[in-house]
């Protein structure tokens, strides 16, 4: 069997090239070695004995050689940022999907599988219930509420204040453009791979968190910050109250995940969310990050927020549990695993960028009036 991973230089990408190789699959990556995920080029982790392919999984041609005798297709690259390249999530993530699906039908190659990254992102500011109202899908937050530094979601019919629930896969609600494009992918995937008889599946990420994860683009998140600042022995800086909650999946559960359902035809078709499923607050996550480095500055919640942050995202894992998966490394396996890597590889390098002082210049975070 030979297994196309898409964005296999990547950091999940990475691991399911590993796990590939380790089951026995013959592996092509295709990667576009995106400068700020791989400023250095083709990353030392990537094996030799994989077939490389340097191009972008937009360009037709490049795509129609890589697709070539595969079996499988994990569809790992996307263009992820907080920057407000609104057409370019779409032109990387909706499209390459799209037209992985159209060269399998024009082609008629004999793909067994595929299996697309999407993401948790897709549901927006997620899902709540209203004493009075019931179920609701808000709108995010607007901007004149966080202003005024007035967290929690309320209900847009009552106005009272809503309680999140866990998110769960029927439902959708993306305003941000990255998750709009992650969601767009899902649809073209599930729709083309159903009109086509092609099995696929989409897998909805909470955050992921691991060794490899990558260290300069600003968009990877919290577990990178956290310890480089706290490393650099500076303030780890919490945006709202630090009571917003979120949901955090150690990389090989979601390796664990994607074998589980290139294996079992009953995941055809279906979405499925991987996460935890456990809410950790920020500031637990914060403090989490504290007590494995004692040393460190500390915490400042500095009165301001992030447009177009959620307030909770936690996913409900019911339905891929059913299937068979458990999520089987917690929160501090996580960590422990993350500073390991990051002590292996000699600290957070020297030139990167301030992921708080890059977000504060795009006026991505705001004060509190
Ligand atoms: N990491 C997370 O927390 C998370 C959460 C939800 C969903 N996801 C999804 O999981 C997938 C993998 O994410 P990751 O965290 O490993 O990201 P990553 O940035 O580490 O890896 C993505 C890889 O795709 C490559 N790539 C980007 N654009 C490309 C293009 N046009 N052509 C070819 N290659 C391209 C990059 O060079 C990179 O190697 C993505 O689809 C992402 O949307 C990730």
């Amino acid at each position: 069997m030979r297994v196309l991973v898409t964005g296999g230089a990547g950091f999940i990408g990475s691991h399911l090239v590993d796990r590939f190789l380790q089951e026995g699959f013959q592996v092509r990556v295709l990667d576009s070695l995106l400068r700020k995920v791989h400023p250095h080029g083709r990353p030392a982790y990537l094996p030799a004995g994989i077939e490389f392919i340097h191009g972008d999984v937009t360009d037709r041609e490049t795509l129609r050689k890589a697709l070539q005798g595969v079996d499988v297709v994990s569809h790992q690259a996307a263009y992820q940022d907080y920057m407000p390249e609104f057409s370019h999530f779409l032109q990387v993530n909706a499209v390459s999907t799209a037209l992985i699906y159209e060269l399998i039908v024009q082609y008629q190659l004999p793909v067994k599988k595929v299996i697309v990254a999407s993401s948790q992102a897709v549901y927006g500011e997620g899902q709540y219930a209203c004493p009075q109202d019931g179920f609701i899908l808000p709108q995010p937050r607007s901007q004149q509420q966080l202003a005024w530094g007035d967290w929690e979601v309320s209900c847009p019919q009552c106005g009272r204040k809503a309680t999140p629930v866990p998110l769960q896969e029927e439902h959708n609600n993306p305003y941000n453009q990255y998750a709009v494009s992650k969601l767009a992918g899902e649809k073209a995937a599930l729709g083309l791979g159903w009109l086509h008889g092609i099995p696929t599946v989409a897998l909805r990420y909470s955050i992921t968190q691991g060794v490899r994860q990558s260290l300069y683009n600003h968009y990877s998140g919290i577990c990178r910050i956290f310890f480089s600042r706290a490393m650099q022995r500076r303030p780890l800086i919490i945006y709202e109250d630090g009571r917003q909650t979120r949901d955090f999946v150690h990389v090989q559960d979601v390796v664990d995940a994607n074998m589980l359902v290139l294996e079992k035809d009953a995941a055809n078709f279906h979405t499925f969310n991987v996460g935890s499923g456990n809410p950790t607050t920020v500031i637990d996550y914060a403090n989490a990050v504290l007590r494995k480095l004692p040393s460190a500055a500390g915490v400042q919640i500095t009165g301001e927020y992030r447009r177009g942050d959620n307030r909770h995202s936690v996913s409900s894992i019911h339905k891929l549990t059913q299937l068979g998966w458990r999520a089987r490394r917690d929160l501090s396996t996580i960590m422990d695993d993350f500073l390991a890597w990051i002590e292996s590889i000699g600290g957070v390098p020297e030139q990167i960028a301030d992921a708080d002082a890059h977000m504060r210049n795009a006026g991505v975070v705001l004060s509190v009036s």
